[in-house]
This record gives C-alpha cells, sequence and structure tokens, in this order.
C-alpha cells in the first residue's frame, strides 16, 4: 500500500501542472513582451542618436542652439526667433515626428521665417531628425515631472 504522503504528493503534483503550465506560458509571454520594449525602444534610441548628429552635422544648432533651446548663435537676429524645442504650443506646423520631417521638406511656410528647407536629406533622414526633436522636448518633460528629493 502507498503511504498517505506519497498519496499526497501526487495529487498536489496533478493539480499544480497545469498551474504549472499557465506560470510557464505567462512567463514566456512576459519575456517575449520584455523582448520587443527592448527592441522597439532601442531602435528609437538609434534613431534619436542618427537624428542627433545629424543636427550637428546640419547645423541646425547654429540658430537652435546645441540643446534645442532656441538660444543659437544666429538667434537674436532671427525674427520670428528660432524654435524652443522644449514648448509644443510654440510649434505653427506640428509637434510629431513625422510632422516636423514635413516641415523640414518644405521649411516653414505657414509664415515667412528663416526656417530654411533640408530637402537635400533623404526621407529617413528627416524622420530621425524629427525624432531626435521630440526625444528633447520628452527629455525636458521627465525632467520637469520627476519628483524632487528633499
Ligand atoms: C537659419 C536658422 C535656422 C536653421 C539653420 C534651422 N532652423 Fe529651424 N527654425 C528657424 C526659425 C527662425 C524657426 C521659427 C520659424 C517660425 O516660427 O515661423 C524654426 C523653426 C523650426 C521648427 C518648428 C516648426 C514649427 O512647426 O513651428 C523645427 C521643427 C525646426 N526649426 C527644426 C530645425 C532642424 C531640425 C534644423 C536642422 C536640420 C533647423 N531647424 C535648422 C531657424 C533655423
Amino acid at each position: 500500500m502507498r503511504s498517505i504522503s506519497s498519496r499526497t504528493r501526487d495529487l498536489t503534483n496533478r493539480r499544480s501542472r497545469p498551474l504549472r503550465t499557465a506560470a510557464l506560458v505567462l512567463a514566456v509571454g512576459a519575456l517575449a513582451g520584455l523582448v520587443l520594449l527592448l527592441s522597439s525602444r532601442s531602435e528609437r534610441s538609434v534613431a534619436t542618436e542618427w537624428g542627433a548628429r545629424l543636427y550637428r552635422e546640419q547645423s541646425c544648432a547654429n540658430c537652435h542652439g546645441a540643446d534645442g533651446r532656441g538660444d543659437g548663435s544666429r538667434a537674436n537676429t532671427l525674427d520670428p526667433p528660432p524654435r524652443d524645442f522644449r514648448d509644443p504650443l510654440a510649434f505653427v506646423q506640428g509637434t510629431t515626428a513625422r510632422d516636423v520631417a514635413a516641415t523640414l521638406e518644405t521649411g516653414v511656410t505657414v509664415r515667412p521665417s528663416q526656417m530654411p528647407s533640408f530637402a537635400h536629406l533623404s526621407e529617413s533622414e528627416r524622420l530621425v531628425l524629427g525624432e531626435f526633436i521630440v526625444s528633447l522636448r520628452q527629455k525636458h518633460l521627465e525632467q520637469q515631472t520627476r519628483p524632487r528629493s528633499h
């Protein structure tokens, strides 16, 4: 005759098998989700870094400043002044990466301005510049909302 303890073990094993399977499925699912999240994040940061390099190479900083605060060396010769990228309300042609890419293709056209067109860049180059501009705003927002330590 089998001992009570071995029977109990059988019972617990039997009962926990579906549980274990469910836990495994969940774990694999969570892992897959994490991998996806990380890869889309790192794709974004690769785009942002490429955009940051183009920002330097294309002399955007002369007008907009190295950190995109609208304080480049030429800024006070321009009217309207170059955009401070931290302020989404100041944008006149849209604030998303795609909007910025479209602005770079044509320049600012909704009013007379010295924001030039960067039509010589490729579509992808304009888009990663857009990602970079959006990242400046997000970085600023994160700094604003981070709780202060006392
Ligand atoms: C010669 C100076 C100058 C250079 C160089 C320049 N900009 Fe601008 N930019 C401006 C000015 C001025 C404005 C504001 C125009 C306005 O408010 O009508 C502006 C506006 C913008 C805007 C906001 C458009 C909107 O919807 O309001 C974006 C985005 C932008 N620039 C991105 C860039 C990027 C990226 C580069 C480099 C690839 C660049 N700019 C280079 C002068 C410049």
